[in-house]
């Protein structure tokens, strides 16, 4: 009797083990190589590389001044701050704190995302109500809680007292246009820079045919990502930024992130029932650097993040070992952005 008990939980062990060798990263990870091109197959057709024709073509010398603008206290009305401050270069283009202060010191309501990469979004902002980073630099600068300035021509007014400005627009923009120093063009020279915010990391290496580029664990991870269905909103080249969910499908997103306040999203714009709680899916690029997570920095661990976005949005649990391939994954993708273009003169 003993034997037989005994042959059966080894039989079912056994029938257990078949079960998870049969998922492909068992197969891709235990039998080693047939299933590796297999894996980098997919990942390209899920995936796309950075690359320099991304950019669009902007003579370095809109680059240059945009990269003034981005750094300079001066477009805040007190002094305060800069784009910087709360996309800080040094920091992957955040400032790591759950809400970030303004001008005035007064806390702003959502988290800072990074600058890096977000001209790849297929919109601006957690609500997506920019449509892209040249029309979205000029929103932060009359935001109250941010660069506090009173009015376009405030600022056009004052960077027009300062002979570098004056002489850099019109170098930039003379020759389509008599005026130059405009609240538009601000916008535009700042969004040439930022669009120079697109380092590349390993991940992009491996898509590009270098096997080598990943660990073992790392590709186990990448499986899961795929596997566990995080590429329905995490895809393409910034694995993310391309459209706008509902944040909370499985459970709401509070009860997990324990947010203090309850943001409706997308719903605060357009006040249709069915857009509360809709957020941009946003890119998960420099994601280990970009802490604390979600639109009101209400997580700290990446760890648990991975976790609050399987069980909100894909109505599982996974176990720690996913999670912690997942998040060795998410590593991979770790970039600091060019020190040719961020450095200051
Ligand atoms: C006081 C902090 C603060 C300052 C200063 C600031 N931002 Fe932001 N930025 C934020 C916050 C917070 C958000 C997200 C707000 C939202 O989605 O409602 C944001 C969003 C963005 C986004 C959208 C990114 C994405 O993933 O959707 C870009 C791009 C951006 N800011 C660029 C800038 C630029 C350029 C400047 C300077 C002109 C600037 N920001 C100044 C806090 C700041
Ligand atoms: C149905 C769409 C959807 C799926 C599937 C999905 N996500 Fe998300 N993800 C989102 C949205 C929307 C947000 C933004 C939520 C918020 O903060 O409002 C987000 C945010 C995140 C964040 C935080 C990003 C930041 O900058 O703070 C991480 C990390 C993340 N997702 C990883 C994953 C992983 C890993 C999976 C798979 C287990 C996954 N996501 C599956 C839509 C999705």
């Amino acid at each position: 009797m003993k034997r037989l008990i005994l042959l059966f939980s080894l039989l079912g062990l056994i029938s257990s083990c078949q079960k998870e060798t049969q998922t492909i990263y068992n197969q891709v990870f235990e039998s080693d190589d047939p299933l590796r091109p297999e894996l980098m197959k997919k990942a390209q057709e899920t995936f796309q590389s950075v690359t320099p024709r991304e950019y669009r073509p902007n003579p370095y010398e809109k680059v240059e001044l945009g990269k003034m603008l981005y750094f300079d206290t001066r477009l805040s009305k007190n002094g305060n701050i800069s784009c910087n401050s709360c996309h800080n270069l040094d920091t992957y283009g955040v400032d790591n704190l759950a809400t970030s202060p303004g001008d005035t010191h007064e806390l702003g309501g959502r988290n800072s995302p990074t600058t890096l990469y977000a001209y790849m979004h297929k919109q601006q902002f957690w609500d997506g109500r920019a449509k892209d980073v040249e029309e979205q630099a000029g929103m932060p600068i009359l935001n109250p809680v941010e660069h506090n300035i009173p009015s376009e021509e405030f600022l056009v007014e004052r960077l027009k007292t300062i002979p570098e400005y004056v002489e850099k627009f019109a170098q930039v923009y003379g020759e389509q246009t008599h005026e130059t120093l405009t609240f538009d063009h601000i916008g535009d020279a700042i969004g040439a820079f930022e669009r120079r915010l697109n380092p590349r990391s390993r991940f992009d290496d491996y898509l590009d045919g270098d096997d080598s580029k990943l660990s073992a664990l790392e590709k186990e991870g990448l499986t899961i990502f795929m596997e566990e269905g995080c590429t329905t909103c995490h895809s393409g080249v910034a694995l993310g930024g391309g459209m706008i969910q509902k944040f909370g499908i499985y459970e709401d997103y509070w009860t997990l992130t324990r947010s203090e306040k309850i943001d409706n999203g997308l719903y605060d714009i357009t006040k249709r029932e069915s857009d509360r709680y809709f957020f941009k899916s946003p890119s998960l690029r420099n994601i280990e650097k970009t802490y604390p997570y979600f639109h009101d920095g209400s997580v700290d661990s990446l760890g648990n993040a991975v976790q609050i976005m399987a069980q909100t949005q894909l109505g599982k649990k996974l176990d720690d070992a996913k999670v912690d391939k997942i998040v060795a994954f998410l590593k991979s993708l770790t970039a600091a952005p060019d020190p040719k273009v961020i450095a200051i003169k």
